[in-house]
């Protein structure tokens, strides 16, 4: 018998303490904030069961994280960056494979007691075990999210799941790869039990005491037996998946929708659902065969690689302050002002009331006041109606916003975020009247355009003025960049950058110049699209040119999106700046003379008063050619408009507007939306490698004008045979 409360003798990850006959490990990786899995891990694992299953006075065993609020994170993601070739990879997987595989039959009970993220091999661990208990913590959560970075489940997930909660379930598991919460999960048939946070150890312990006596028996797993929300009742859904030629028109359907959005960039959920079929087609042993086959493959893989890099370069700027000097502290946060509550700043309340902060917003009128908390309250009651939030919550954030047309409560904040109209003149006017009642607080403009030293120039106190530029809409997109004037002082940005962490963004730091980083290289992204449009390309065909090549939407979409108005503004400011290579084209400026804005004026290239949206005929008039249209080639007009996009952003590494390419990378991917299968434009530069990207820039500008002049770094980098990663 072990003692209670005695440490295992074991160094690391494992502890185990008795209550009476249950044994109860808990996994505490030391020196981590949360539990991974490793081959070190596994061995560390299976030596405890060993001893587990050789002491006689243990008879059941549960299975607990000692890290707060995180059950296993998931694999360790490191190991796989050090994957060799497509042989290491699935010789990774079989270890796995094989440890679950001995946990699953260990011939005493094992209950998992899970609180918090149990995510990828942590809930293939899991799904091992022979009982599952899941608090109804919101932060407790279940999901496999391998395909989400190149991956399939590795550790007999592909396996498991479908056989726990029916195919159906697990393949919206696995190729959506979000995570459910625990009810949900009870639902399925995840988990077998939901406690409350505090009853978790207890009643682990006593489940496993009865597992043990055989006062309780392991039931058939759930999943199926309960009614589908999906129209299908249970019945039918069984049916469905217990002939072949049921589970054949499942998977023919989910690999269709599975093409569809990845449109061939993203070959993981293929191959997930390829793992899974092969399970049943063949057998639960052949089915473990080749998801280790099909994930050495992935690992190898480039897709697999840029997405991993993504994640470790968003995993490396949740750590960073935003400065270098590891002395500069962020001050304290407590209240946030907000000035203009149009759709930025309303959205901007949203998420800063969501981190807990109470928000006085500021707007210019009565009816501004009105308009901007009812943006607050659509925002919220959205989220609600999606089940992101629920009603307790929206109560708890409305409750911290405050509105008014006056300064009064703006000399208590520590940080005002300004989101009025995008004009100079406005601006410092707001900066002024802020620093007269508040003459120490931060200043943080959220600007698209502007230069921040230019905002800042009507400043008594520079030091503590910059930019905080969130984008459309504010709480569904990551990124947040923060510009950083030459006179803005450290504690300033890494301010700022806190603020942003807590708002739940991923923030990078960039230095000031006219479009930053991001509106930067939008504009000649966007205006080669105009270019083509002048040229007579489709607006649809260019649109989807784009979206081909892997961007979300195309740019004439998200030029309706963004608004011909802000668009043309922003332009003009970039072309005063870099001269005649960053001039918009002429049809532009006509957009906005007609009021064909966009979607907000329900009229722009695409009109927005049916239900689809559909190509306004009578704006191909602005064009030359007018509705006269011609057959571009799709890939030549992706690789002009995205290479635009590359260029410029080189240029901005090149003039010290971005710290890194990593930065660069995180905020084309995060903030535009450019593939993320492609890592970022500095990892598709390096991919192409410098001298062809410089030969294809060359051919461009010999065809098309000094607008696609390379960017001297690129040149340079050719030159010396080097990446931007090197
Ligand atoms: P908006 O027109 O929806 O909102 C501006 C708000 O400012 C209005 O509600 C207006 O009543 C208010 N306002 C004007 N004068 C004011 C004053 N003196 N005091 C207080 N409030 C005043 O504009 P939107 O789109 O929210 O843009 C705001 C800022 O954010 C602009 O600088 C814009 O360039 C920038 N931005 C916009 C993005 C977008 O996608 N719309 C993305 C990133 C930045």
């Amino acid at each position: 018998m072990i003692p209670a409360r005695e440490r295992s003798d074991m160094p690391g990850a494992f502890t185990v303490e008795a209550e009476g006959v249950v044994a109860v490990v808990r996994f505490d990786l030391p020196g981590e904030a949360v539990n991974t899995l490793s081959p070190d891990v596994g061995a560390e694992f299976d030596a405890v069961l060993r001893r587990l299953e050789r002491d006689e006075t243990v008879r059941a065993v549960v299975l607990l994280s000692g890290k707060k609020d995180s059950f296993v994170a998931g694999a360790r993601l490191e190991l796989m960056q050090q994957v060799k070739s497509a042989v290491e990879g699935e010789a990774l997987s079989r270890t796995a494979q094989a440890g679950f595989d001995r946990l699953e039959r260990f011939r005493k009970p094992v209950l998992a007691a899970i609180h918090g993220a149990c995510l990828g091999g942590g809930l293939e661990w899991a799904l091992a075990c022979h009982w599952r208990i899941a608090t109804d913590d919101p932060r407790t959560r279940l999901g496999v999210p391998e395909v989400q970075l190149g991956l399939i489940p590795g550790a007999g997930g592909t396996q498991r799941l479908p056989r726990l909660v029916g195919i159906a379930a697990a393949l919206d598991l696995i190729l959506g790869g979000r995570p459910v919460k625990a009810r949900k999960a009870l639902k399925l048939g995840l988990v077998d039990e939901v406690v409350p946070p505090p009853l978790l150890r207890d009643h682990a312990v006593r489940r496993a005491h009865e597992l043990a006596t055989g006062v309780l028996r392991r039931e058939h797993p759930a999943g199926l037996k309960k009614l589908r929300k999906d129209g299908l009742s249970a019945v039918q859904q069984a049916a469905l998946e217990e002939n072949s030629v049921g589970r054949e028109l499942l998977f023919r359907q989910a690999r269709k929708k599975v093409l569809e959005k990845s449109r061939g960039h993203y070959p993981a959920p293929e191959k997930a659902i390829e793992a899974v079929r092969h399970g049943y087609e063949k057998g639960f042993s052949q089915g473990l065969e080749r998801e280790a086959q099909l994930f050495g493959e992935l690992s190898v893989s480039p897709v697999a690689k840029r997405l991993m890099e993504l994640f470790f370069a968003q995993n490396a700027l949740k750590k960073d302050t935003g400065v270098d000097d590891p002395a500069v502290k962020p001050r304290p946060v407590e209240r946030v002002g907000v000035l203009g509550g149009g759709l930025m700043g309303a959205g901007i309340a949203c998420v800063t009331t969501a981190a807990g902060l109470p928000v006085r917003l500021r707007e210019k009128d009565d009816a501004g006041v009105g308009r901007a908390l009812a943006g607050v309250r659509g925002v919220l009651e959205e989220r609600v109606r999606r089940r992101a939030l629920d009603r307790l919550d929206r109560d708890a954030q409305l409750r911290l916003l405050t509105a008014t047309t006056g300064w009064a409560g703006f000399e208590r904040l520590d940080l005002v975020v300004e989101a009025v109209f995008e004009d100079l003149g406005l601006k410092q006017e707001m900066l002024r009247a802020f620093e007269a009642v508040n003459p120490a607080g931060v200043f943080a403009s959220n600007t698209s355009s502007i230069p921040i030293r230019e905002i800042a120039s009507a400043s008594r106190h520079p030091e503590t003025v910059l930019g905080m530029h969130y984008f459309s809409p504010v709480h569904k997109m990551p990124l947040l960049e923060v510009i950083a004037a030459a006179r803005t002082a450290p504690e300033a940005i890494a301010t700022a950058v806190a603020v942003g962490k807590r708002q739940g963004k991923t923030v990078i730091v960039v230095n000031d110049g006219p479009g930053f980083y991001t509106s930067r290289v939008l504009a000649p992204y966007l205006n080669e699209a105009a270019h083509l449009l002048l040229e007579g390309a489709r607006v649809e065909e260019l649109d989807r040119a784009l979206t081909e090549f892997g961007f979300p939407v195309g740019p004439i979409t998200l030029l309706d999106e963004v608004g011909a108005d802000v668009a043309y503004k922003a332009a003009k400011v970039l072309h005063a700046a870099f001269g005649d290579r960053m001039a918009a084209p002429e049809p532009l400026q006509a957009l906005v003379r007609q009021g064909r804005l966009g979607r907000k004026a329900r009229k722009g290239f695409y009109t927005y008063d049916g239900k689809k949206k559909e190509v306004d005929p009578a704006a191909y008039d602005l064009l030359p050619g007018g509705r006269g249209r011609k057959d571009l080639d799709r890939a030549l007009m992706a690789e002009r408009v995205s290479l635009q996009l590359v260029n410029e952003a080189i240029r901005c590494l090149g003039e010290g507007i971005l710290r890194s390419p990593r930065d660069g990378d995180v905020g084309a991917v995060f903030g535009l939306g450019f593939p993320p299968f492609l890592g970022g434009p500095f990892r598709y530069a390096d991919a192409l490698g410098a001298p062809t990207l410089l030969e294809l820039l060359k051919r461009l500008r010999d065809r098309h004008g000094a607008r696609f002049e390379p960017a001297p770094l690129l040149v340079e980098l050719a030159r010396l045979g080097r990446t931007f990663y090197s």
